[in-house]
This record gives C-alpha cells, sequence and structure tokens, in this order.
C-alpha cells in the first residue's frame, strides 16, 4: 500500500517505492530504508516528497502498519528487506552496465567482476532469503534480476563442487551476461502478455546467438562466459537451442549455467504462472535426466537446503 510523505518524515524502516525528485537526481527505488548514508542522501534531494509502501515497511507515523501486517501476516523479517534492498540495487547498477554495453559499445570488465563479487557475497549470506527475494521481481526488472539470480546460484554451485577461484569468479560474471541478447530484443515482443507467433518465438530463441555474436566483438570477455551466454539453453539430449549439441559437446560449466537458469526461471514469479517451490522446481529438473546433469541438480539442491526449502 502505498503512502506519500513529506521527505522530512522518512524514518529508517520504512520501504521506499521512490523519491519525486524533478531532476532525478535519486533514481533508487524499491528498497528498505536501512541506512544514515541513504536517509541522508533522500534528505538533500530537490524531492519534496517520497512514496513508501506501508506494507513492506514502517508506515509514515514511523510504526510497524496494521495495514501492512493484515496484508502480510508473515511479513519478511527486516534480513530479507535489506537482501532485497541490495538486489534492488545490484539490479539498477547491472541495467546500467549491460545496457552500456549494448548501446555505447564499452566494457567495464573489472566493475563487471567487482559486481559479480558483491552479488555472490550477497548470496552466500543467505541464498535461502535471496531465493525468495528474486520471487518477487517486479515485471521491468526481470532480466536484470534474473541475470543476478542465476550469477549468484552460479558461485554458489561453482563452490559446492569445489571448482577453483578463478573460474567461479568468471561463472559469477558469465550469469551477469549470460541473458544479454535479451536487450536486443523489443520490448514488446519481451515482455508481450498474450501468445507469441511463430515469428516472434524464433526471435526470442535467437537470443543466446545474438548476445554471444555482441559479446565475442569484446577481447576482455573470457570464452567461459561467451560459451555460456551462447548454450545455456542447450540441453544433454541435444532438443535445446540454437545449436542443438548433445551432452558430449556441453562443458561442465555450460551444463552447470543451464541447470541455474532453469531453476531460477521456473521459481520465478512470471505473468503466466505462479513461481515453484524449489522443491517442485528441483524435483522436475531430477526427473529429467535427458535434459539436465543430475549431478549439478543434486549439488544445487543441496546448496539451497542450508535453511529448510519450501
Ligand atoms: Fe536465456
Amino acid at each position: 500500500m502505498l503512502v506519500k510523505i513529506q521527505k522530512q518524515r522518512i524514518r529508517k524502516g520504512m520501504f521506499i517505492e521512490s523519491v519525486a525528485c524533478p531532476s532525478r537526481e535519486f533514481a533508487r527505488r524499491r528498497f528498505i530504508l536501512a541506512s544514515d548514508k541513504d536517509l541522508a542522501a533522500i534528505l538533500a534531494t530537490s524531492a519534496t516528497e517520497v512514496s513508501i509502501n506501508i506494507a513492506l515497511g514502517l508506515d509514515e507515523n514511523g510504526a510497524q502498519s496494521r495495514a501492512g501486517s493484515q496484508a502480510a501476516p508473515h511479513a519478511e523479517p527486516q534480513r530479507a528487506q535489506a537482501v532485497r534492498g541490495e538486489i534492488d540495487q545490484a539490479a539498477i547498477t547491472l541495467r546500467a552496465n549491460l545496457r552500456e554495453i549494448v548501446g555505447a559499445g564499452t566494457l567495464d570488465m573489472a566493475g563487471l567482476s567487482r559486481a559479480a563479487d558483491d552479488n555472490a557475497r550477497t548470496w552466500s549470506d543467505s541464498a535461502v532469503i535471496a531465493l525468495e527475494v528474486t520471487r518477487l521481481k517486479t515485471k521491468d526488472e526481470t532480466t536484470y534480476v534474473h541475470s543476478l539470480a542465476v550469477s549468484g546460484m552460479m558461485t554458489l554451485l561453482a563452490r559446492a563442487l569445489e571448482l577453483d577461484d578463478e573460474t567461479t569468479g568468471l561463472l559469477g560474471v558469465a550469469g551477469m551476461l549470460h541473458d544479454i541478447g535479451k536487450l536486443l530484443i523489443p520490448n514488446e515482443i519481451l515482455t508481450k502478455p498474450g501468445a507469441l507467433t511463430d515469428a516472434e518465438r524464433e526471435i526470442i530463441r535467437n537470443h543466446p546467438e545474438a548476445g554471444y555474436q555482441l559479446l565475442k566483438t569484446y577481447p576482455e570477455i573470457p570464452q567461459v562466459a561467451l560459451d555460456i551466454c551462447r548454450l545455456h539453453h542447450e540441453v544433454l539430449d541435444g532438443s535445446g537451442y540454437p545449436l542443438g549439441l548433445k551432452q558430449k559437446d556441453l562443458s561442465a560449466t555450460v551444463r552447470l549455467s543451464t541447470v541455474c537458469d532453469v531453476f531460477e526461471a521456473l521459481t520465478s514469479v512470471r505473468p503466466y504462472k505462479r513461481p515453484w517451490t524449489s522443491t517442485e522446481a528441483l524435483d522436475w529438473m531430477f526427473a529429467r535426466p535427458h535434459l539436465f546433469d543430475r549431478k549439478m541438480v543434486i549439488r544445487l539442491g543441496s546448496v539451497l537446503v542450508d535453511a529448510p526449502i519450501v
């Protein structure tokens, strides 16, 4: 439930939907206000009003709202809200990075590596909370939050498989970049609510190849990220796309990326389906060894069950 308040009334613990500054000097949206730094930054803007969501944080009087507690009797604990804020912020940063790569032809590989590291740390802190948070992603952030989630899961799974640090770091970056080809697809197709035409479906199915062709123009992109971008929709029996490769031609890192990508998609909110629980998604994938590497599925399950999964 959204409420507009004078900016002087904001308090830590409120969930900030948006800050109405005319010159857009504070673009961050949808996060729990948790630090004095953010509080001061909002107060310093030219905004007069701030929009808060009292179902997700403190109300306009700084109290836990009745509306919020009624609307969400099992409201996320504070830690989950903080993780959501971190993920929202990371999605904004990733969006800027990827848009720059697509639009202006520049690539800050060191920046992407740092972002992947930070993201992995969020996931290490609490994979289960982060997983829950990504299920709440808003539609317009879908590709970015999905990429962050896949990056985080790939890092966790790489660690669980005891891959070396360098490979693990590269996989984190590869996860962030794996769907960059989607940014080349017109929005009308990418977010079309109804059924796709054959031609539109073909355009979507081309995103791995389109992303690969884009990324390979950058010499600094490691081969593992190129492979994952191009091959993350391939499956073991050769029925995937775009190349229809079979198991023997799919590296362990590509198989790892496919498992994380599919798991994340299944457990996410989509306009056309409810989010599957972690258990449902893992069971579904486990029952399809002709498509997915079972060892990876089992390991991913073990990574995500430090706390009970639902
Ligand atoms: Fe994809």
